[in-house]
Order: C-alpha cells, then sequence, then structure tokens
C-alpha cells in the first residue's frame, strides 16, 4: 500500500485552501491566481513539475442530442447485471436499438470539479494548454496519478499548461439523472464549452492561442467527437485508449462487473442511484483496465481503491458521438498500449496496426503527414498506470511540438 499511503500524505501535506489572494501554497511556493474556479486549493503534481489549483468551474450547456430510453432505472444488482449481459452479448446493438426511442434535449448549469496546472516556476508565459478528458472507471487523478505515473508533469516539463476535470456524474462534479443527463452528446458539449472558455481566458489565468485535446478511451471519444461537432474548438488532437476496432469491447464491458456504486464503496458514493455503477472489484479492474506484468500491483490497488463511477447513460452511449470529419485538419496523434482490451482487442500490433486505421476513416482530410501511432509495449487499457507509460507521454509531447500545437 505504499503508493496509496504516499498519495494519501501528499495530498494532506499540499494541498492548502487559498482564502484570499496572492496566492503563496506550502513553502511560499507560486501558483497561478486563476479566474473561474470556485473553492480553490493548492497543490503540486507528482513530481513537482507542475502548480496547480483546484476547484470548481460552473459550466452551461445544453444538448438536443442526448437520446431517449424505454428503460426504467434498475432497482437491484440483478437487473443492473442482467442489462449488461444484454447489452454486451452479440455486441448489444439489437438491445440497445430495442431500447432507443429517438432523442431528447437536456440543459442545464452543471458544477465541474476540474485542476489547472501551470509549469512549476513564475516564467511560465506559455500561452499552450492540454485539456484532459479522462475515461469511465477513473477520475481526473488518472493523470496525476501517481509520481512516477503523471501525464501532467510530463507535459509542465515540456512548457504546457494542462486542465483536466471529472467529467459530468465523475467526483465532486454533478451528479444528474444517470440515464437521460449523463450522456456522451450532453458531456461533449460541457468538453467544447471548457475548451472555449480556456481560449477566451475566462478560465485560468490568461487566454490560450493553443488548446490541445487530450483524451483517454471514453474521454478521447468525447475529444473526438468535439473535433468532428466544432472543429475550429481545438488545434490538435490526442486520442489515447481509443481505436476503432471495437471486436474486444464486449469482453471490456462484461470483465468490467458492473456493480452498483452506492453499495460497492458506500464511503464514496451513498446516496447515488442505481445508475451510477464502478468495475466490481479489483480483479475486474486488472481484466479490463492493466496488462500484466506491465504493472505495479500497488497501482492496480489504487485504482481500484479511488475508481471512478460511470453511469448506463453513459454505456448506452459509449461510442454514440464518434463522427467522421472533413473539417478538422488539425494533427492527430493516436496512442494505445500494446494490449489494450476494448479497442484493439488486447493486441494492437495484430494482425497490423490497429491505431493505423483510425485517422483516414475519421479525418479523411488529414495529411498523412500530420498524424502519427504510438503503441506502448506491455500495456494494457489504462495506458497511464502501466510502467510503459512515460514512453507515450514524451511521444505526446514531442508530436505537439514537432507540429508547432
Ligand atoms: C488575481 O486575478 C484577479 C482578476 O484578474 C486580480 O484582480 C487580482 O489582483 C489577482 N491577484 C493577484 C495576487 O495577482
Ligand atoms: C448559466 O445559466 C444561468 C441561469 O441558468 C445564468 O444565471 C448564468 O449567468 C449562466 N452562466 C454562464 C457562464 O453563462
Ligand atoms: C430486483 O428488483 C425487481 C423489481 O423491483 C424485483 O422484481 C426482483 O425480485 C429483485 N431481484 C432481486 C434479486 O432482489
Ligand atoms: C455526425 O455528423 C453529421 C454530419 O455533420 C451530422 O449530421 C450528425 O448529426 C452527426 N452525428 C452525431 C451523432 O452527432
Ligand atoms: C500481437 O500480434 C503480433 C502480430 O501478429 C504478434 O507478433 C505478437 O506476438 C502479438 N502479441 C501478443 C502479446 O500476443
Amino acid at each position: 500500500m505504499k503508493a496509496l499511503t504516499s498519495a494519501l500524505i501528499g495530498a494532506a501535506a499540499l494541498v492548502q485552501t487559498v482564502n484570499s489572494s496572492p496566492l503563496f501554497g506550502a513553502a511560499g511556493l507560486d501558483f497561478p491566481n486563476v479566474t473561474g474556479l470556485a473553492n480553490p486549493t493548492v497543490h503540486i503534481s507528482n513530481g513537482g513539475s507542475a502548480h496547480c489549483v483546484s476547484g470548481t468551474v460552473k459550466v452551461n450547456a445544453t444538448t438536443d442530442k442526448n437520446l431517449k430510453f424505454a428503460y426504467n432505472l434498475p432497482s437491484n444488482q440483478s437487473q443492473v447485471t442482467q442489462t449488461l449481459v444484454s447489452l454486451w452479448s452479440s455486441g448489444g446493438d439489437g438491445y440497445l436499438k430495442s431500447l432507443t426511442s429517438g432523442t431528447q434535449r437536456v440543459s442545464g448549469s452543471y458544477d465541474i470539479e476540474a485542476t489547472y496546472c501551470l509549469p512549476a516556476g513564475k516564467t511560465s508565459k506559455s500561452t499552450k494548454v492540454q485539456i484532459l478528458t479522462h475515461g469511465i472507471g477513473v477520475d481526473r487523478h488518472y493523470w496525476d496519478f501517481a509520481s512516477g505515473y503523471s501525464y501532467v508533469d510530463t507535459a509542465a516539463a515540456a512548457g504546457y499548461a494542462t486542465f483536466l476535470y471529472n467529467r459530468l456524474g465523475v467526483g465532486a462534479s454533478s451528479k444528474e439523472d444517470p440515464l437521460n443527463v449523463v450522456q456522451s452528446p450532453l458531456e461533449l458539449e460541457i468538453l467544447k464549452t471548457l475548451a472555449s472558455k480556456l481560449r477566451q481566458g475566462t478560465l485560468g489565468d490568461r487566454a490560450f492561442s493553443t488548446v490541445v485535446g487530450v483524451g483517454h478511451s471514453f474521454g478521447s471519444i468525447l475529444t473526438q467527437g468535439v473535433t468532428a461537432a466544432y472543429p475550429k474548438t481545438l488545434d490538435a488532437a490526442v486520442l489515447t485508449g481509443f481505436a476503432l476496432d471495437s471486436n474486444g469491447l464486449p469482453g471490456f464491458g462484461l470483465g468490467l462487473n458492473a456493480a452498483i456504486a452506492s453499495e460497492t464503496q458506500p464511503y464514496r458514493f451513498s446516496g447515488l442511484s442505481a445508475g451510477y455503477l464502478v468495475a466490481g472489484t479489483s480483479v475486474s479492474n486488472q481484466i479490463a483496465f492493466f496488462y500484466d506484468p506491465g504493472f505495479d500491483p500497488e497501482i492496480l490497488s489504487l485504482a481500484d481503491a479511488t475508481k471512478g463511477s460511470f453511469t448506463l447513460g453513459e454505456l448506452f452511449t459509449l461510442t454514440h458521438v464518434v463522427n467522421a470529419t472533413s473539417e478538422f485538419q488539425g494533427p492527430v496523434a493516436v496512442v494505445a498500449g500494446n494490449e489494450d482490451l476494448p479497442f484493439c482487442n488486447g493486441n494492437c500490433s495484430s494482425p497490423t496496426n490497429i491505431l493505423a486505421g483510425l485517422v483516414p476513416a475519421l479525418y479523411p482530410e488529414v495529411s498523412e503527414a500530420k498524424t502519427a501511432t504510438y503503441v506502448a509495449p506491455a500495456v494494457g487499457h489504462a495506458l497511464n498506470l502501466h510502467y510503459a507509460a512515460p514512453g507515450a507521454f514524451d511521444f505526446i509531447q514531442d508530436f505537439l511540438k514537432k507540429h508547432n500545437v
């Protein structure tokens, strides 16, 4: 439990509430003075390369594209389990079609829990930010998980600001209806709004001229969806843990062993509706997200102890917002663990590089010179939580620099 203990001690030592400006943290360090984040606390990234402020941002969002389902929320685990068996057996397409009855408009003002990080040191004048969207089963700490497992640190060392947030329904972000509201179309709008605020300077401490979207898994799906629906919002897209081979999705979906969050970890999720789920056990977490022997067992324990919730509405609209676009023409990097289960069926190199198929299919106007793939060796779906993650982190910063974003 070394990783878990040090993460908890680190959090206690480094987090302090900001009562008033100026923002000075532990040991007189300098922290960004941000606008747009309520109830800010300051802290240092796990590797110390970034100074961060966490808080909540209000996001107004509306969509006409959420789906409407002829489905009643489950009242017990037995119903949840049967729903997932139906959803994932034979791909689930028939089951999902039988439930779907058109679209619905959803609109609201949502609290989004987020962290804004700048490279350590007063001198950072960077106007480049990466907006990081996590996948299902984790929360935003996926991007700054532990010392040696921090995408935020690598990006900061390369000069980038980062903005990482808990998707709707996750952590302290608003807990909305898990069937009708917390779905991919609305979450796409929230990502788009956050990215626009960073560009305008209404979130953070400067207006960014470059906003790069970086996602993992469902977060990559939302990032891709934004490039298709709002091609001017992002300057580049980095899609990790996502590709177009869905043969492994049913195994992943069932392997998750999804369990009612409030019953599985009542000390974290009490009061949540049965439409909020988590990976059942650390065995389920390993099946879905890890590749042995590519990870430290303490990291798996920490991932299970801190697992993030996901909703039935998200599972029902998992890939719904993926769309081809000829309008987005920025650079696109596609990165995954070689042994990714959901999107490579356990081998991204078989029969050939599966990642290479994504850009021609979804971005027909993005030339080959503007795209690259990286397959991390001995890595499962939760790329950032494996030993080989740093190679992928470096590849991404090099890719962005090469393309001047
Ligand atoms: C923080 O930013 C606000 C708004 O831009 C400004 O009024 C305030 O003086 C700043 N505080 C410090 C310590 O720079
Ligand atoms: C969000 O909507 C509320 C009303 O629903 C409004 O009071 C508020 O000004 C809006 N905020 C933004 C940032 O648009
Ligand atoms: C689950 O809930 C349904 C509907 O309320 C009920 O009919 C069923 O008996 C319950 N199943 C179990 C295993 O409790
Ligand atoms: C995909 O793009 C097409 C063309 O722009 C659009 O009509 C369609 O609504 C989009 N699909 C989704 C799910 O947003
Ligand atoms: C993945 O597929 C490649 C190409 O078929 C093969 O060489 C490699 O051994 C496979 N890796 C695993 C872990 O099965």
